[in-house]
């Protein structure tokens, strides 16, 4: 693992947008894995800034986005269809046919997981997956539990990440129960794999995840295994290593 420290904001995200950027400029048409949450939004903004400036260009690339709430409308502020419009598709030339979240509404949401990684085996691999980590070591929505799904699959979602995640909600109450997340195995195909993490909140997880064994019960302790990860942290999110 790749482990960088920052100890500016802007050093963060421009490092973060820059390893988008660079393989977007080596290949158009790479094959993004792209996540929500907090600590990828000034990433997505530097790179809105960037394609303003005609630095970079998402027009022949395509999207897999990591997961989605179950539910919730999928024109809802805080579905991830929602946030990822938002925050970047809406504002770079990617062809909006070309970005795929996971339909949490899907009538069967077994066979929809199971299109989803036909999709990616068709189209991917993934050349780049950026995630996010949770306060419990959870990657995309894998939990930690005594085993993990290798492939997309539903997810009954902790307490204590809906707890997290009610921040952008009301109240508790309207946070989803489930999500469809890309499993494990999924994620482990990426060719790179970039960890994005701020906050102080996180030091934790972060420390168990590429310093603690490799265990289940912290999932992001699996990218220990992957031979190709970049850690990018902020100051808060990297006090303990
Ligand atoms: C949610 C998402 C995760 C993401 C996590 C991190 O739980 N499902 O994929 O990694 O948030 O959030 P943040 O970046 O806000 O810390």
């Amino acid at each position: 693992m790749n482990i960088l420290k920052f100890h500016s904001d802007e050093d963060f995200v421009q490092t973060g947008a820059n390893l988008i950027a660079s393989l977007l400029q080596s290949n158009p048409k790479a094959v993004l894995g792209l996540a929500t949450g907090s600590s990828p939004v000034g990433v997505y903004a530097r790179l809105v800034e960037m394609y303003n400036k005609g630095l970079v260009s998402f027009a022949k690339a395509s999207s897999y986005n990591l997961d989605e709430y179950v539910g919730l409308p999928v024109d809802h502020p805080q579905s991830y269809r929602s946030f990822m419009n938002g925050h970047l598709f809406n504002h770079v030339d990617i062809d909006p046919a070309r970005t795929h979240v996971p339909n949490g509404n899907a009538a069967d949401l077994a066979a929809e997981c199971l299109a989803y990684d036909q999709m990616l085996e068709n189209n991917g691999p993934v050349d780049l997956q950026i995630l996010g980590i949770g306060s419990n070591g959870h990657i995309g929505f894998n939990e930690p539990d005594a085993s993990l799904s290798s492939g997309t699959h539903v997810v009954d979602l902790l307490d204590e990440t809906r707890e997290a995640n009610a921040r952008f909600f009301e109240k508790l109450d309207d946070v989803p129960r489930q999500a469809v997340t890309m499993g494990i195995g999924g994620i482990l195909k990426a060719k790179q794999i970039v960890l994005l993490v701020r906050g102080q909140e996180k030091a934790e997880a972060v420390r168990n995840a590429v310093e603690g064994p490799i265990t289940t019960q912290c999932p992001a302790s699996l990218l220990q295994s992957h031979p190709n990860v970049v850690v990018l942290l902020d100051e808060g999110a990297g006090q303990w290593l």
